[in-house]
């Protein structure tokens, strides 16, 4: 079988490995789990309904073909008799409460209501089944946050009694969490299942794999990457989370057990890295040795238990006080073990370089300022299952402070606050955070490169400079000010240019560029998979922290590449993700694509899905840079946060990313840090990312992100703020050429307040990442033959067909919009039979429903057959009618076609649908 034909299966099977490894258990008394073959099962709650693959937004619109849910995975595993009365309750249910999709982008309600159980069912149920599965679903998504309340972080009342129920009437019952993120756990104690499990959202094979578990074809071998304490109240961001101008990140650098481990142990319901199996482990530290810049830490883990399974080892640092103050326990390292059989021992190494241990002095108080050092004093290193049960394997001790890197100040705050860190016993104090010692203008001083004498067009082209016939410099020096004003600004969404329904493109966004050797590079989101709003289909894979939770790398690696198979075969080239921001928060409604409240292993997650796309020549968009912690007033809200915790935890992972991963491009926040937004933000992406880590790649806005001139004042068209900043590319407007975006940059630049060498900088920055890129490829004739197969299994592939309705065309039809919802990812199809063949011209009367609010994107597509015709993407910020227009290719031999309309999103208003045939053929 050639690679083309494999990679469906290997990626398939590894999202499926993924999964198993992905599930967490958080409890198993009396070995609930695994279910035995063979036995009777009830499956409980209306998620059986409706599996999450992962949450909602540009995040979770993979559109794909290959979606099973968790109660046909256990039908079509044949490892249990499901019972049918419980499931033709739940089918009773769904026809009088159809599943509730909301109004408009990402608007699902997070739980669906549940259905009350009677005694006549439990009592149906009981005396047929020996077992019980009770699923809770809930969905998070973009723009909008998760709440402390039931439905949200807990479970709805009915949802509770629903488990207790069950939990009372079988021996036997395992909850199953279908979420996105971690959520109240308190309710255990009061239901008492005999089994837990975080299932997470699992993309298209998360059914399967969850199934996998449940019946002990694999031990769960997933961990917790994020603490669960007793409430959300007592995460240390609440105070100061949820805000619609600023938050205060008053908790430093104790984000999650960071603060729990330090102050607040009593807090801790579950502890982070977590996780049961259906076997035992005892983990022996052997030795701790430090050589130069490295700490290499030795362990041996044994299966002690009675099942096949593989373990996590978390190696964790607690570094001496001195003066900075410090978490008591850091994350420094981890790995995962082969699958072990009963008796089995291994040992693992794990090491650690001196940078995973240092802290940044932002104050000065070591005589330090600016740098990342080790204090002096002694490093006790814990090695265990997670970060409660680490044992004690060693130390070193420094007699004097070790500067590992002197750096300059950057992205420290404006504003006063507070900073929580320990005191001399230990307890939480506050202390002043240190300010900035300069301004943040958008448009400050910076370090203006030399400009390029412009030539005019040498007839050089990209290619020319990527096999060395040329510079970069002097291929840029061709560039026009028009040319260099273009190349800055995006395309999208759903440039023409590229794989219909993508996000955007870049490079090759004019005809001027194009015709210079640039290709129109795709961007796609991410992370879920490829997202195609016209509605072709990708592969939906396993949402970021079900990702995390694994703790395995190789895996993700492995994953990565064949995702990158994938995005050739559909022509993507960058891959808008991995999602890296921290879970500062659990009610952050994007966690679900991020990692984890820990910077190493978002770091090393990310690097490993790069590593794998990079095999193939693709590349990933790491994302938001920086801090976007919160999806409520996600444009504006501002962090403010000491440089400490920005480097120790909000861009820790971003920089192991750019240093470890390679990490070829960034998509900054949306938000504002420390008084700038993040897109014009000169220290952030020019002092941190370019001068201090060695960046040499792409950096894009967010989608329709401000940027700052003047302090705070933001706006989408502040383009030259963000090219002095060099935030490179704006993403995204509709026509760059004309500069339908209305940015700045000619007016700018004529008033002298930015230079042409900083646009040429950009220009030399992006022209770097295209380079290689496979549209580049394409470009100058490199096609391999894995393109071919890849590009002929596409054409192989059609397109699914949902929901057919048949309508009869004659000269001019109409259909009235009131007959047709599109909900998100839904289509409708109409079998179009003809009066007389010919060409048909169809417009759609349409507009963003005015629920819809805010930069979510909203997306129609129309399709004659398999082949798209036409489609747009709107904001919520536009909620004008409309018109689609688009005409068919020419219909000569048979009477009927198919015209599908799709929306990725939903939140379409449709007035009316005309078909008007404008040619016509006689028999
Ligand atoms: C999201 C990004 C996404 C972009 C393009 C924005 O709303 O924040 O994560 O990549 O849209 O869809």
């Amino acid at each position: 079988m050639n690679l083309a034909a494999a990679y469906m299966q290997e990626l398939t099977a590894l999202a499926r490995q993924t999964v198993t490894e992905s599930c967490v258990l958080m409890r198993n008394e009396n070995h609930t789990l695994p279910l035995t073959a063979g036995m009777r099962v009830a499956v409980f709650g209306t998620a059986q309904l409706h599996y999450y693959p992962s949450g909602l937004g540009s995040g979770g619109l993979v559109n794909t073909n290959g979606m099973t849910g968790l109660y046909d995975a256990l039908a079509e595993s044949g490892l249990c008799t499901l019972n049918e009365t419980v499931r033709s309750a739940y089918k009773a249910w769904e026809m009088a409460h159809p599943f509730q999709t909301g109004d408009g982008w990402a608007r699902h309600p997070w739980a669906q209501e549940e259905m009350p159980l009677t005694d006549e069912l439990l009592d149906a149920a009981s005396a047929d089944a020996e077992a019980a599965i009770v699923i809770i679903g809930r969905t998070a998504g973009e723009d909008k946050d998760n709440q402390d309340v039931p439905g949200s972080w807990h479970l709805t009342s009915a949802e509770e009694a629903m488990i207790a129920q069950v939990s009372a009437r079988f021996a036997r019952t395992a909850v199953l969490l279908n979420v996105g993120n971690v959520m109240d756990m308190t309710w255990i104690e009061r239901t008492k299942p005999g089994a837990v499990l975080y299932i997470w959202q699992g993309g298209q094979e998360g059914a399967r794999g969850t199934v996998d578990v449940v019946f002990g074809r694999t031990a769960p071998s997933g961990r917790l990457t994020d603490t669960i304490a007793l409430s959300a109240a007592d995460y240390p961001s609440a105070p100061n989370h949820g805000s619609e101008t600023r938050n205060v990140y008053a908790e430093d650098v104790y984000v999650g057990y960071r603060y729990f481990e330090t102050f607040a142990s009593e807090k801790v319901l579950y502890p982070f890295g977590y996780g049961l199996s259906y076997t035992t482990f005892a983990h022996t530290p052997i030795s701790v040795e430090r050589v130069g810049e490295k700490v290499t830490l030795r362990s041996q883990v044994g299966n002690t238990g009675d099942a096949v399974a593989s373990e996590v080892v978390q190696a964790y640092v607690q570094a001496p006080q001195g003066r900075l103050g410090k978490p008591v326990r850091v994350l420094c390292g981890f790995d995962k073990t082969a699958q072990l059989a009963p008796g089995e021992q291994t040992e693992v190494t794990i090491t650690a370089p001196l940078t995973d241990l240092a802290s940044y002095d932002d104050s000065g108080v070591t005589g330090h300022r600016s740098c990342w050092l080790l204090e002096a004093g002694e490093y006790r290193f814990y090695l265990g299952a997670n970060v409660r049960e680490a044992a004690f394997a060693g130390s070193f001790t420094l007699e004097e402070d070790l500067v590992l890197e002197q750096l300059t100040e950057a992205c420290a705050p404006q504003t006063s606050f507070e900073r929580l860190r320990p005191g001399a016993d230990g307890a939480a104090v506050y202390e002043p955070a240190p300010l900035a010692t300069h301004g943040v203008n958008g448009l400050r001083a910076a370090h203006i490169p030399e400009e390029i004498p412009q030539t005019g067009d040498r007839g050089l082209k990209l290619a020319d400079a990527a096999e060395g016939r040329c510079s970069l410099r002097d291929f840029v020096a061709q560039f026009s000010d028009e040319d260099l004003h273009t190349i800055v600004r995006g395309e999208g969404m759903s440039s023409s240019r590229v794989t219909p329904g993508t996000a955007g493109c870049i490079g090759g966004v004019s005809d001027s560029l194009t015709a210079m050797g640039i290709p129109a590079v795709c961007c796609s989101d991410g992370p879920s998979g490829i997202r195609m709003d016209c509605g072709n289909t990708a592969f939906y894979l396993p949402s970021g922290t079900a990702q995390a939770c694994t703790w395995n790398r190789g895996l993700i690696r492995e994953l990565y590449a064949r995702e990158a198979l994938d995005m050739r075969k559909n022509r993507i080239d960058m891959l808008l993700a991995p999602g890296m921001n921290i879970h500062r928060s659990p009610l952050n409604g994007r966690n679900f694509e991020y990692f984890s409240e820990d910077p190493l292993v978002t770091g090393r997650m990310a690097s490993a899905q790069l590593a794998g796309l990079h095999r193939y020549g693709v590349t990933g968009v790491i994302k938001h840079f920086a801090c976007n912690s919160q999806e409520f007033c996600r444009r504006k809200v501002e962090a403010v946060v000491s440089e400490r915790a920005l480097r120790e935890i909000y861009l820790r992972g971003f920089e192991l990313a750019v240093r470890e991963g390679q990490a070829r491009s960034i998509m900054t926040s949306y938000n504002p840090i420390n008084g700038v937004y993040a897109a014009s933000s000169h220290d952030l992406l020019t002092v941190i990312l370019r001068q201090q880590w060695g960046f040499t790649g792409a950096v894009m806005t967010d989608w329709w992100a401000f940027g700052s001139n003047d302090d705070l004042n933001p706006s989408t068209t502040y383009m030259a703020s963000m090219i002095r900043a060099q935030n490179d590319l704006f993403m995204v407007m509709n026509d760059p050429a004309s500069n339908s975006g209305n940015d700045d940059s000619s007016a700018e630049m004529a008033a002298g307040r930015v230079s042409r060498a900083e646009y040429q900088r950009s220009a030399m920055s992006i022209c770097r990442t295209v380079i290689g890129m496979p549209a580049f490829e394409r470009l100058c004739g490199h096609e391999t033959e894995l393109d071919r197969q890849l590009e002929e299994q596409r054409e192989a592939e059609g397109d699914v067909m949902l929901d057919v309705r048949a309508m009869t065309v004659g000269a001019e039809t109409m259909i009235s919009g009131s007959e047709i919802n599109l909900t998100a990812g839904g289509a409708t199809l109409y079998q179009a039979h003809l009066e007389k063949r010919g060409v048909f011209a169809i417009s759609i009367r349409y507009r963003v429903a005015e629920a819809v609010t805010g930069v979510t994107q909203v997306s129609l597509a129309v399709s004659q057959d398999s082949r798209l015709l036409g489609m747009e993407t709107h904001t919520g910020e536009d909620h004008d009618w409309h018109m689609l227009e688009a005409v068919t290719s020419p219909i000569r031999r048979r009477l009927i076609f198919y015209l599908r309309l799709f929306s990725a999103t939903g939140g379409i208003e449709i007035d009316y649908v005309q078909v008007k045939r404008i040619e016509t053929w006689e028999e």
